[in-house]
């Protein structure tokens, strides 16, 4: 099939490789010139494993190419996918500015059927106003006398699809090659069912062992795409919150975790406490369907918590350093293990990270960083963050290895669960440091490390 993807962050790229992957014919377009140059050289511009090996087999397959020109683009495909972002607005809600620019240059220059998916997230009712500014278009262009626009007589000259992805940064490519669940929403009657068969033969190749498949109305895929995160991040503030009172009554949080998370009701997963959830997803996905709710003058107090808790979360460890150290950081120096929101990714968006560097410097601290790839978006994004108090930025540096970090540190700092941080040398890591203090915020060590002389700090244990 020909399928065009409109917007080549994340989400459009891992959708563009994995499609081209299994034989299609993929086009990626994007407005930044920069970005596609890029890639047309063969450079990747975001972290992403596997991803170089995919886009590159393709590209020299001749099944995915890359273009700035949207014209072409959009008429390459039958199928096109809008993958622009969605940032937040002032208010919190998804700001659609791009995503309908991109369904007006659909209109502007398709010339036959096409099936449009939305695969960015996008709050409840958008595929109507996808939908509206592509037939705007199209009704322009019949005024004007085009006849490739079609005639007042077609009722659906497109097929509008909601589509949402669940891709994990750090494992989108797997994510996408072999997903649990796909979400198929579309409109109803014979137009809607022309859409769906399109999207299923697409679909065809993942779907071969068990049905993945779960096919539903437009609007309740644009929910399900927010209700799956939210819900995620429910589990994440909710643990947090139990560490936290772990903490203060002399329980482990790991073994309660284990111990519900053995219930199948429950399960294991997203139950692990931390420095607060971070990411391109969680943070703003959490606020918008908040925003969505108020809009339909509901609240979701629920998700207020949620963020409210991870907000907070994200200080937690700080007041465990207060705590042991005072008020005042002068003259002291932390090695901070970890900067990207996750392991596998050098995402910098809402990283806990971030939070830390500025606490501790604000407080006199000096803060020797180290991430096995976050590096140099970390100091692109802290230049940001620093902008109006450069002298606080001063006081952050970075060193090129995890132990050269610690040399003379007087504690460690763990935000990011790297593995390389996983089972460290911690003999040489107790002679690096000024003294053998470690704050861990993701709970990698056994607390025994405090028999061996180390004073732990963890989330709830
Ligand atoms: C998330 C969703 O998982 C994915 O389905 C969606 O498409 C996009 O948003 P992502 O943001 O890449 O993916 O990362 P994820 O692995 O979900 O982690 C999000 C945040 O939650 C991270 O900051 C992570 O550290 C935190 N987290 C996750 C926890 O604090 N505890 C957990 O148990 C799990």
């Amino acid at each position: 099939m020909n399928i065009t993807v409109l917007g080549t962050g994340y989400v459009g790229l891992v959708t563009g490789a994995c499609l081209a992957e299994i034989g299609n014919h993929v086009v990626c377009y994007d407005p930044d010139r920069r970005k596609i140059d890029v890639l047309e050289s063969g450079g990747m511009p975001i972290h992403e494993r596997q991803l170089p090996e995919v886009v590159a087999r393709n590209v020299q397959a001749g099944r995915l190419r890359f273009t700035t020109e949207i014209e072409p683009a959009v008429r390459h495909g039958d199928i096109v996918f809008i993958a622009t972002g969605t940032p937040a607005d002032q208010d919190g809600s998804a700001d659609l500015q791009y995503v309908l620019a991109a369904a007006r240059s659909i209109g502007r220059h398709m010339q036959g059927y096409k099936v449009v998916v939305q695969k960015s997230t996008v709050p409840v009712g958008t595929a109507s106003k996808v939908r509206q500014a592509i037939e705007d278009e199209l009704a322009a262009r019949r005024t004007e006398g085009d006849a490739a626009a079609g005639s007042s007589e077609q009722v659906f000259p497109v097929g509008i699809v909601s589509n949402p992805e669940f891709l994990k940064e750090g494992s989108a490519v797997d994510d996408f090659m072999r997903p649990d669940r796909i979400v198929i929403g579309t409109g109803p009657g014979e137009a809607g069912q022309r859409a769906r068969d399109l999207m299923t033969q697409l679909y065809a190749p993942f779907n071969r062992q068990r049905e993945r498949i779960l096919y539903m109305d437009l609007n309740a895929a644009e929910l399900t795409k927010y209700a799956a995160n939210a819900m995620l991040a429910t589990r994440i503030s909710f643990m947090n919150e139990l560490a936290n009172l772990a903490d203060k009554v002399g329980v482990d949080i790991e073994q309660v975790r284990k111990g519900i998370g053995s219930d199948p009701r429950i399960g294991y997963s997203f139950l692990y406490p931390g420095v607060g959830y971070g990411g391109s997803c969680f943070p703003k996905d959490v606020q918008a369907l908040v925003r969505t709710a108020a809009d339909h003058g509901q609240r979701l107090q629920v998700l207020e918590a949620v963020r409210a808790v991870n907000d907070a979360q994200k200080h937690v460890l700080f007041e465990k350093i207060v705590a042991r150290f005072g008020d005042d950081l002068h003259g002291r120096t932390f090695a901070l293990w970890g900067l990207a929101f996750k392991p596998n990714t050098d995402d910098m968006r809402e990283a806990p990270s971030r939070v830390m560097i500025r606490a501790l410097v604000e407080r006199g601290a000096a803060v020797v960083a180290y991430d096995p790839v976050a590096m140099t978006e970390a100091k692109r994004v802290l230049a940001l963050d620093f902008a109006d108090s450069a002298e606080l930025l001063r006081r952050v540096y970075y060193a090129p290895s995890p132990m050269q970090a610690v040399e003379d540190a007087d504690a460690l700092v763990i935000v990011t669960e790297w593995t390389a941080f996983k089972s460290p040398d911690f003999h040489a890591l107790k002679s690096a440091l000024k003294q053998p203090v470690i704050f861990d915020g993701r709970n990698l060590y056994d607390p025994d490390i405090r028999a061996q002389g180390f004073e732990y700090m963890a989330i709830g244990r």
